[in-house]
């Protein structure tokens, strides 16, 4: 297993499902992990009691709200940016605020994090983005605004790669294919669907996806940066 011990490790949106995981992981590996949620609180604080990490409340749409987290964390060793939201349908009818609020939580989130914890961010440190092979390869109607928030991802990590290059800090996305969790049943009505697209016809769990965070968030990790590591039973290939 990954040693994380000795480092300082914050998990944006680690209430449920892959940041659950995430947060699991690191903490076994001994990293002294914080993580925030949203409106999750009962599972945030027995996900805490669990795992002896600390939940906060804190709202990646919430611009001032994330940078004063951030913050507060002093300098971190490792930025795992995982919050995100989900919103399918036909583009002429779903909700504008609903789009809005993704590109908040997807895109914007994602970098002003990211800057906020590279400025006082210890050298050789890691920003890790949850991207999605969707970013890559969006196969079904209903998915654009979603595909195109996580395409902004590729290009965020690959500028700001070179931006903290310097520092040894590397800054790379993960990209999953379908992973068990609220956002994504393994047993939901789309996962036949999903399945059909894949060399290995079932969803991921989060504890995959999880495995290689800490693998990045590692010393083995140091000479990958600006990249997609895309874990999705061949989804895109
Ligand atoms: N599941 C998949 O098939 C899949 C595939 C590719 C990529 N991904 C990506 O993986 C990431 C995690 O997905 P998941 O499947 O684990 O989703 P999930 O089960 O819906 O969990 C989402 C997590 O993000 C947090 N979150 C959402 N909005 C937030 C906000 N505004 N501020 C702070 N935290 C927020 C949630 O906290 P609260 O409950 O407290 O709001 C929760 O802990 C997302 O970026 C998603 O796009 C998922």
């Amino acid at each position: 297993m990954t040693d994380l011990a000795a480092k300082t490790a914050l998990i944006l949106g680690g209430s449920r499902g892959i940041g659950a995981a995430i947060v699991r992981r690191f903490a076994a590996s001994g990293a002294a992990t914080a993580f925030t949620y949203a409106g999750s609180r009962d599972a945030a604080e027995a996900l805490a009691a669990e795992t002896g990490t600390e939940a906060i409340q804190a709202n990646s749409a919430d611009r001032d709200a994330l940078a004063a987290t951030i913050a507060s964390r002093g300098p971190l060793d490792v930025l795992v940016i995982n919050a995100g939201t989900l919103v399918m349908g036909d583009p002429l009818t779903l909700d504008p605020d609903a789009i809005d609020h993704m590109i908040d939580v997807n895109i914007r989130a994602p970098y002003h994090a990211a800057v906020e914890a590279a400025r006082r961010m210890n050298n050789n440190g890691r920003i890790i983005v949850i991207g999605s092979v969707n970013g890559d390869r969006m196969p079904f109607a209903g998915g654009a605004a979603y595909a195109m928030t996580k395409s902004a991802v590729q290009g965020m990590v690959r500028g700001l790669a070179r931006d903290f290059g310097d520092r040894g800090i590397t800054v790379n996305s993960i990209q999953p294919g379908p992973t068990d969790s609220d956002m994504n049943p393994a047993e939901g009505p789309m996962a036949a669907t999903m399945h059909s697209f894949m060399a290995i016809k079932r969803h991921a769990r989060p504890d995959e996806i999880a495995e290689l965070t800490a693998y990045l968030a590692g010393p083995h990790g140091a000479m990958i940066t600006g990249s997609l590591q895309t874990i999705d039973g061949g989804f895109g290939a």
